[in-house]
């Protein structure tokens, strides 16, 4: 299948068509993902607590972007990939976040790139997409800001704040975002979100009617045990098929089970 375009993203919102995002760290993950039906591969710096092991997303660096970012591209040929600008990449200044960007898109060779924030963050996102850098926006939880909003916590829970996020919202369609993530938000605030913009919302715990859904891939083959939030179906649990492949393997190999003929080499054979 052909890789999806930005235009056909916006007009898919049109038709109703539900658009499907999930993350991926590395070739292996982008190129399982490339030949399923899911269009949008995003290289979330969920990197930061899901394969490199730290608590936050924030001490991830740009150069772990990149590093991340160029696997999934080649693994992923027929996927539109998206990098995350991680913490303290935009917050200097617009002429920093654009250079910041060029390498993320030049070094990392994503199609687009996302960042966290609203209101705030629309002349930097204008700067972006003026420059030629496609934009998705994040509002809602921003787990980059966790520390500031207590923790992980569901946004825009009284009117006033759900109408900042719909404020938010439309400064970054104005601004030139072409999509936006909503992220654990209620079902009705993003749903009058979605129905206020042209351009698509992706939610994560922001209910059925968000005109797409993202999910964390290890989150949804049930691999990240650490913690399962509320927003998350396991539609498999790799996790323990792993654990017990691990321990037959280790049990195997103690009672001498393996390996065995099939699995050795004699001095005629080459195979
Ligand atoms: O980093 C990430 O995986 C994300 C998604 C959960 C939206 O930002
Ligand atoms: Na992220």
């Amino acid at each position: 299948s052909k890789k999806i375009t930005i235009p056909q993203l916006k007009e898919h919102k049109k038709e109703g068509y539900k658009l499907r995002m999930v993350t991926a760290y590395d070739y292996l993950f982008a190129s399982i993902i490339d030949k399923s039906d899911v269009e949008m591969i995003l290289v979330g710096d969920s990197l930061g607590m899901v394969v490199l092991g730290y608590d936050s997303t924030v001490p991830v660096t740009l150069e772990d972007m990149i590093h991340h970012c160029r696997p999934v591209v080649k693994g992923a040929p027929s996927t539109f990939v998206i990098g995350d600008m991680p913490f303290g990449t935009y917050n200097v200044s617009i002429s920093d976040a654009i250079a910041k960007a060029n390498r993320l898109m030049k070094e990392g060779a994503v199609d687009a790139v996302k960042l966290e924030g609203g209101r705030d963050m629309a002349p930097t996102v204008a700067a972006l997409v003026q420059g030629g850098i496609p934009v998705m926006g994040h509002i809602g939880l921003t787990p980059q800001r966790a520390s500031q909003l207590g923790g992980f916590k569901v946004q825009g829970k009284t009117e006033e704040a759900a109408e900042t996020l719909l404020q938010d919202a439309l400064a970054l369609e104005k601004a030139g975002a072409f999509s936006i993530v909503i992220e654990c938000v209620p079902y009705d605030v993003a749903q009058k979100i979605t129905e206020s913009l042209q351009i698509p919302t992706i939610g994560i715990g922001a209910g059925p009617y968000c005109d797409g859904q993202v999910l964390v891939t290890h989150d949804l083959v049930g691999m990240y045990e650490r913690f399962v939030p509320k927003f998350v179906k396991q539609y498999a649990q790799i996790g323990p098929t792993i654990h017990s492949a691990l321990n037959d393997f280790a049990r195997e190999v103690s009672e001498g089970q393996f390996p065995k003929a099939e699995h050795s080499f004699g001095m005629d054979s080459n195979k």
